[in-house]
């Protein structure tokens, strides 16, 4: 009789846990200094969206404490402190703090993870810092190990890291991430993947910036199928399906992986206006947006007003995304179609979830129609 019991309990667990996905939202502090309506501050996160919000970024000092890169927002306006109290809103939200990022680079990160002594200092300085504005967990932006000025080294010593990290956070429950490099040639030469997969709580993959405008062709930010064009295995290997695919056969657990959809587009000047298709020759990145101001770069939120303002948009088949263009301005991106089908495949593919990057570039003002067309996009696929 408790046999039969505990095997219907059993069986109904897929139905009673179909909400566990996981929504990881990172939140990018430096659009606090964007103008007008691109301005996005703690209060316009919506702590409904999301499972897990991902306060970007904290840096690492040359000592291998955490540095604090910018204390103004983080402390003096109580940046940390608000973010963390969305869950008085949302007791279910969980909070982490992410290290690193692009602009990070990677050799301090690399001479971190080198030595125990060096990745004590760190592990304690993380736990310090969780402890002091009340995270729930840590996140691990280093890009890339073994990789812009790391040394092969970095493959095993990161594993190290984790290895020690998972240690003394189960002491206290804090959750450990790290967001990871996609394509599979970027995986080989940075990630021992099994050891990744035992060691985190989830594994979020950049899928994305798979295409830009260091291209000189126009194509797809973050296509979940390749193009037709798409010949070589180098450029077969630059799409999510495929990324995702290389983290699973490689030991990624699926449902440790958390994958990543982007509320932003990668833009480009055509060379001729005559030419809009992928793959068409370009001369750089698009024109800078008004509230994001970087060329070769868009938030849907300034993208959904131009294709309100009358850019020709075209649905990609192929690829499941959309571009549009104007002139000699062209620029592949993510809408609410093509995260529906994001999600659909997520799901199918059993993974743990998606996350998105980021919360301030979705239309988060509706300017354009509804508040937050992309992550309410995700919550309703999800559900
Ligand atoms: C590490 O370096 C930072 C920044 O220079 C400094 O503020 C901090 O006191 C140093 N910590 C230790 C333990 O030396």
């Amino acid at each position: 009789m408790l046999f039969l019991l505990m095997l219907a309990l059993s069986f109904s667990i897929p139905s009673v846990c179909s909400n566990t996905y996981k929504v990881v939202c990172y939140h990018g502090n430096w659009a606090a200094y964007r103008s007008g309506d691109g301005k996005f501050s703690i209060s316009n996160i919506d702590p409904y969206l999301c499972t897990h919000i991902v306060y970007a970024f904290v840096g690492l000092n040359s000592n291998f404490t955490i540095n604090i890169l910018d204390p103004w927002q983080g402390v003096d306006l109580a940046g940390f402190t608000n973010f963390n109290n969305l869950r008085t809103k949302n007791s279910k939200l969980k909070t982490l703090i992410a290290i690193g990022g692009w602009n990070e680079g990677s050799e301090r990160y690399s001479a971190m993870v080198s030595s125990a002594s060096n990745r004590k200092t760190f592990i304690q300085s993380a736990i310090n810092f969780i402890q002091k504005y009340d995270f729930n967990g840590f996140d691990l932006d280093w890009e890339y190990p073994s990789q812009r000025g790391g040394g092969s080294a970095d493959i095993a010593n990161f594993v190290s890291l984790l290895r020690e990290m998972r240690t003394e956070f189960n002491i206290y429950g804090y959750l450990l991430s790290a967001a990871v490099a996609a394509p599979a040639s970027s995986v080989d030469t940075s990630y021992n993947v099994p050891a990744l997969s035992t060691y985190l709580d989830f594994i979020n993959v950049m899928t994305y910036d798979l295409h830009g405008p260091w291209d000189s062709v126009t194509g797809q930010n973050a296509p979940l199928y390749p193009a037709s064009s798409d010949v070589t295995a180098f450029q077969k290997s630059l799409n999510v399906d495929a990324c995702i695919s290389g983290w699973i056969e490689r030991g990624a657990s699926p449902s440790k992986i958390v994958m990543g959809v982007a509320t932003y587009g990668r833009s480009y000047t055509l060379q001729n206006s005559g030419n809009t298709n992928i793959g068409a020759p370009t001369t750089g990145g698009g024109a800078a947006g008004k509230y994001s101001g970087e060329s070769g770069y868009l938030g849907y939120n300034e993208i959904c007003e131009y294709v309100n303002a009358g850019w020709t948009v075209v649905w990609d088949d192929q690829q499941k995304v959309p571009y549009a263009y104007k002139g000699n301005q062209w620029i592949g991106y993510d809408n609410p179609k093509s995260i529906a089908i994001k999600v659909a495949y997520a799901k199918a593919r059993g993974l743990g979830g998606v996350m998105v990057w980021s919360l301030e570039t979705d239309d988060f003002n509706g300017k354009c129609g509804s508040v937050n067309p992309i992550l309410n996009q995700i919550k309703t696929s999800f559900n």
